[in-house]
C-alpha cells in the first residue's frame, strides 16, 4: 500500500553530512516516513557549523539524525578515511538492507565505498552527473559513488544517459530531481517571506546581483580571488551586490586580510542563509553569481538568469537560451553580470523553458523503489 502498509522489519540507512545534502534528501525522508520504512539517518558531520547544518533540520523538518559520526574537516584523505571508519562499525552494528546516499561529497563517496565492501546494496539519489572536469572532487566522487552503487537514482535523461554510456543502465531509475520537489514544498513560504527578506538586506526586486562562491578552484587561489572581488566591485558601482559567504570562503577571506564587511557600500557580505531565504533572495534577483550545482539549478526553475563561474558544469541542462552561462575568467565578471541583469527580455525567455528536472515526484518513486527493494528482496 503507497504510503502505509506494514512496518518492514529490514533498516535503511540514509548517511549525509554537507550542506546541500540536506536538502535534497528532506522530501525522500518525508516520503521513506509515509512509506514506514525503518529509517536510520546519519550525519557524517562533515558540515557542523550551525548554519550550515542545524538549520536545515528545522527549517526542512527533517528528523535528527540518530548518530553523528562528527568527523568535522580536513584533508580529503583524512575525510574521508574518518567517515568510513567511524561509519563502517555503525553498519557492522545496524546490518541495514540498503545505504542511501545522496548527492557527490566526500560522505557521499565515504558511505558508499564502506556499504559496497561489506555487499550492502547502495542505492545513490542524483546518480549520473558527469561535468568532464576531474580536478573537481565532487566528479571523482561521484563516478566512483555510481560505479558502486546498486540503485541508480538519475535526475535527468542527460545522467541517465551517462549512466547507460557507462554500462549502469540495468540499475539505472529516471526518478526526477528531489531538489525540484523540496523547492514546490518551500516556495509559497519564501513568497509569504520575501518583502521582510529584502527588506532585511535594504534590496528591491530585480534589483541586485546575489553571488554564492566556494569552490576550491575560485577561492583557494588568492590570485584569483582577487580578481573576483574586483569584478563584483566594479558590478557594485551599478547594482548592490548580496554575498552570503560560505565557511570556506570566509576562511580563505580571513587568511587575505580581506574584512567580512566589504569597503565597497554596495557590496553586503553576510552569513549562509536558510534554504527558505536563499529561495526568496533567489527569485527576486536581477542574476545570479555562483559556483554551485544546486543554485544553477533552482536559478533555472525559478527563471533567474545565471553565471556559473566555473569551466564545466555537471547540469549541461541549464546551459540553453543564456539560462546559465559559464565564466572561466573573473576579468569577464562585471561586463558578463551587468549585460545579464540589466535584460528583461532574457528573463521574459527563460519562462518559456521545459523543464528538464522531472515532475515533483522524485522523492515518492525513490521511496517507492526503495520500499520494494527491502520488502520484496
Ligand atoms: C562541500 C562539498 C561540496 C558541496 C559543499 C556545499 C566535498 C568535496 N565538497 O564543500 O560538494 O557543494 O560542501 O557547502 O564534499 N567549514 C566550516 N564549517 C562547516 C563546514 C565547513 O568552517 O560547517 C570549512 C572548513 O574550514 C572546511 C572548509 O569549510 O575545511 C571546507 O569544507 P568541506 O567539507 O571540505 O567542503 P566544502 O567546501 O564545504
Amino acid at each position: 500500500m503507497k504510503g502505509g502498509g506494514e512496518m518492514s522489519k529490514s533498516k535503511v540507512v540514509l548517511v549525509f553530512g554537507a550542506r546541500p545534502q540536506f536538502i535534497k534528501s528532506a522530501t525522500v525522508i518525508r516520503e521513506m516516513i509515509r512509506y514506514r520504512i525503518n529509517l536510520t539517518i546519519v550525519h557524517s558531520g562533515q558540515h557542523y557549523d550551525s548554519e550550515m547544518s542545524d538549520a536545515f533540520f528545522s527549517e526542512l523538518k527533517i528528523p535528527r539524525p540518530t548518530v553523528n559520526l562528527q568527523v568535522g574537516s580536513g584533508s580529503h584523505a583524512i575525510q574521508t578515511a574518518a567517515i568510513m571508519k567511524r561509519f563502517e562499525a555503525v553498519l557492522v552494528k545496524a546490518k541495514p538492507a540498503v545505504v542511501i546516499v545522496p548527492g557527490h561529497t566526500n560522505t557521499t563517496l565515504a558511505a558508499a565505498l564502506c556499504a559496497a565492501k561489506l555487499a550492502i546494496p547502495v542505492a545513490h539519489i542524483e546518480a549520473g552527473l558527469r561535468s568532464g572536469d576531474m580536478t573537481m572532487p565532487e566528479e571523482i566522487n561521484r563516478i566512483l559513488t555510481d560505479h558502486c552503487s546498486s540503485l541508480l537514482f538519475a535526475p535527468t535523461q542527460t545522467a541517465a544517459s551517462n549512466l547507460e554510456k557507462e554500462g549502469l543502465r540495468k540499475l539505472t531509475h529516471l526518478t526526477g530531481d528531489t531538489m525540484v520537489d523540496v523547492l514546490e514544498s518551500a516556495f509559497p513560504l519564501a513568497e509569504r517571506r520575501q518583502t521582510s527578506i529584502l527588506d532585511r538586506f535594504k534590496l528591491k526586486t530585480r534589483a541586485y546581483v546575489l553571488v554564492t562562491l566556494h569552490r576550491p578552484s575560485n577561492v583557494d587561489d588568492p590570485i584569483r580571488l582577487g580578481q573576483i572581488l574586483l569584478g563584483l566591485r566594479r558590478v557594485a558601482d551599478k547594482l548592490p551586490v548580496l554575498f552570503p559567504v560560505h565557511p570556506r570562503t570566509r576562511a580563505k577571506f580571513a587568511s587575505l586580510g580581506v574584512l567580512t564587511k566589504s569597503k565597497h557600500t554596495n557590496i553586503a557580505m553576510v552569513p549562509p542563509q536558510g534554504y527558505v531565504e536563499t529561495l526568496a533572495l533567489l527569485k527576486n534577483a536581477s542574476c545570479i553569481l555562483t559556483d554551485s550545482g544546486g543554485l544553477q539549478k533552482e536559478s533555472f526553475l525559478l527563471h533567474v538568469p545565471c553565471l556559473t563561474l566555473r569551466s564545466s558544469t555537471e547540469w549541461p541542462e541549464t546551459l540553453v537560451s543564456r539560462s546559465n552561462r559559464l565564466v572561466s575568467n573573473p576579468k569577464d565578471l562585471p561586463r558578463e553580470i551587468l549585460s545579464v541583469a540589466l535584460n528583461e527580455d532574457l528573463r521574459r525567455c527563460l519562462h518559456h523553458l521545459k523543464n528538464p528536472f522531472g515532475d515533483g515526484h522524485a522523492s515518492r518513486r525513490i521511496a517507492g523503489i526503495v520500499e520494494r527493494t527491502v520488502n520484496h528482496r
